[in-house]
C-alpha cells in the first residue's frame, strides 16, 4: 500500500494550517487506494538548519534531523499544506525541506495552499522550484483555498462546496504518480546494492 505524508507548513501559534491539514487527512483517509499520515513539522523543532554536512551526504549528526530523516524516508508521496507567507511558502517549511536530500527523490507531491486574493497560488508556484531540487516531481492540481471565503472571518475554516472534489482530483493525480515512481525508486535500490553502497 503507498503511503502519502500530508506536511504542515505553519508552525505559527494560533495557526490556519491545523485545521486545513486535518481537513485534508480526515478525507483523504476515507480513500482506500494508498495510507494518509499527518505529519506536523511543528513536532519536530527542527531549528535553523543546523547541520555540518549538506543533506546530499545524508551524514546527520542531531537527533532532531534523524527523526525528520527516519519519518520523512518512509513515505511514497507528499501532500504540502501551505500558507502564503510575502508571495511563498513558510520559511518553516522551506528549512523542513531543505534538511533532507534523498529522502524526498524521486517521490511525488501534490499541494493544498491557502492565502488571501490568489489561493496561496503565489506559495505553491515557488514551492514547485523549491521541491523540484530534491527531485519531487508535482502533480498539476492543487487546492487553492481562499481566505474571504473558505474561512469565516479569515480564521475559522469551513471548506466551500467544491473543495472536496478538487482535494480528490489532486490526490487522485498523486497516488498515480507515486505509484509510478516506486519502480523507479525500487530500480536505484538494486543498482545500489550492486555497486555495494
Ligand atoms: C509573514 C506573513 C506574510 C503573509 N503574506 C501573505 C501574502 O503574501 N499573501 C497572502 O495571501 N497572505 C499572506 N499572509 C496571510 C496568511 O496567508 C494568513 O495569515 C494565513 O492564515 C497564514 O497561515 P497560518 O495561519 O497557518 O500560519 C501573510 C501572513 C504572514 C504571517
Amino acid at each position: 500500500m503507498l503511503k502519502i505524508a500530508i506536511i504542515t507548513g505553519s508552525t505559527r501559534p494560533g495557526r490556519n494550517n491545523e485545521a486545513v491539514a486535518n481537513w485534508v487527512c480526515r478525507s483523504a483517509k476515507e480513500r482506500k487506494d494508498a495510507e494518509f499520515e499527518l505529519v506536523d513539522i511543528a513536532c519536530y523543532n527542527l531549528p535553523l538548519l543546523d547541520e555540518p554536512m549538506p543533506p546530499l551526504f545524508a551524514q546527520y549528526s542531531h537527533d532532531h534531523t534523524k527523526a525528520w530523516s527516519d519519518k520523512i524516508s518512509s513515505f511514497d508521496g507528499y501532500v504540502f499544506v501551505t500558507p502564503e507567507y510575502n508571495h511563498s511558502t513558510s520559511g518553516a517549511l522551506k528549512n523542513a525541506i531543505d534538511y533532507l536530500f534523498r529522502e524526498w527523490q524521486n517521490k511525488a507531491a501534490g499541494f493544498v495552499s491557502y492565502g488571501g486574493h490568489a489561493g496561496g497560488a503565489r506559495a505553491v508556484e515557488h514551492l514547485r522550484l523549491i521541491v523540484a531540487e530534491v527531485m519531487v516531481a508535482t502533480v498539476r492540481a492543487q487546492v487553492l483555498l481562499s481566505l474571504f471565503t473558505d474561512f469565516e472571518n479569515f480564521k475559522a475554516f469551513k471548506p466551500g462546496a467544491q473543495r472536496e472534489k478538487e482535494l480528490s482530483t489532486m490526490l487522485d493525480q498523486l497516488i498515480e504518480w507515486s505509484a509510478a515512481l516506486k519502480a523507479l525508486r525500487s530500480e536505484a535500490a538494486e543498482e545500489a546494492a550492486v555497486a555495494g553502497e
